[in-house]
């Protein structure tokens, strides 16, 4: 086994949507110091220039990789084995990887690279140290150098199995966007009811806002809707006529079984 390092920098491979939200959440943080953070992109990105000011290093000669205590696979599924590929030969032994790719098994990292890989699933509001974050490895040393990056931004929730990681991925990575696109549905139902565009808009996103602080309270979800849904009420019409047809478990379960089964085809 590889020992693993404990200090040196962070390599982050891939600043897009989910490697800026998580460079964002460094910086905000202070998880990841400015001069112990690398990123690799092949386009110019507003917070790899953010964190390039504050003393982050972007796109240097690849001999600074040599000192990395662990790099993060940040790129799209089909294109990491080219990306990685050639960096492999200038990683130190002890540089740990850590993948957020939907798909890709460790397995896979760990023989490409002959390195320990994590699995870390986060969501994007990691860019506000906001998100959640599912957490594998088989590897504790690799757990915990996850833990030590994301800790800070997310809530990590450990995964027993990687064959779970797929899941996690819908249930949070994923979700998000799934909420945003039921609450979307609410706002137009409203204005079917008359509200104005942006009068529905502004009322569903505040009620997701609200929805979000009970959830930041240690409160269970049936207890929180309890304390909405009286008992004779317009929130209790509501949970009974969407429970009554079944539709929303429908919705849920196909939104979450489409995404398992995307993952697993990746
Ligand atoms: N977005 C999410 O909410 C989310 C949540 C959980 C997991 N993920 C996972 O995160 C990964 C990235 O997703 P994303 O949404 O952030 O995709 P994205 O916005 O397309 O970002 C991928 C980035 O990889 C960069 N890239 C391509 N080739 C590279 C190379 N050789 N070296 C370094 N960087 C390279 C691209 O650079 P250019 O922009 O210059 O082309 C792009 O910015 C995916 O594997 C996805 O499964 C995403």
């Amino acid at each position: 086994m590889i020992p693993s390092a404990t200090s040196g920098p962070v390599v982050l491979l891939g600043c897009g949507r989910l490697g800026s939200a998580i460079v964002e959440g460094w910086l905000k943080t202070g998880a990841v110091a400015p001069s112990d953070l690398i990123i690799l992109t092949p386009s110019e990105k507003p917070v790899a220039e953010q964190a390039r000011a504050l003393g982050a290093r972007v796109n240097p000669p690849l001999e600074a990789l040599e000192a990395a205590r662990v790099l993060v696979l940040a790129v799209k599924p089909a294109m990491w084995r080219a990306a990685l590929g050639p960096l492999i030969v200038h990683l130190g032994r002890r540089t740990q990887l850590v993948s957020v790719m939907a798909g890709v098994p460790a397995a896979d990292i760990t023989a490409a690279s002959g390195r320990p890989a994590a699995r870390v699933m986060p969501t994007t509001a990691v860019a506000q140290a906001r998100g959640v974050a599912a957490v594998w490895s088989s590897e504790p040393q690799a757990r915990e150098t996850a833990h030590a990056l994301f800790s800070p931004v997310a809530d990590v929730v450990d995964l027993d199995a990687e064959a779970q990681v797929d899941a996690a991925t819908a249930v949070a990575g994923s979700a998000p966007a799934f909420i945003y696109a039921f609450v979307q549905a609410l706002a137009d139902a409203g204005q079917g009811e008359g509200l104005s565009a942006e009068a529905a808009s502004r009322l569903a996103r505040g009620a997701l806002r609200s929805a979000g602080a009970g959830v930041e309270t240690d409160e269970t979800l049936d207890a929180l809707i309890a304390r909405i849904a009286s008992p004779g009420g317009t929130t209790r019409a509501g949970l009974d006529a969407m429970s009554d047809t079944g539709e929303l478990e429908r919705a849920a379960t196909s939104a979450v079984t489409a995404a398992v089964r995307r993952a697993r085809s990746l």
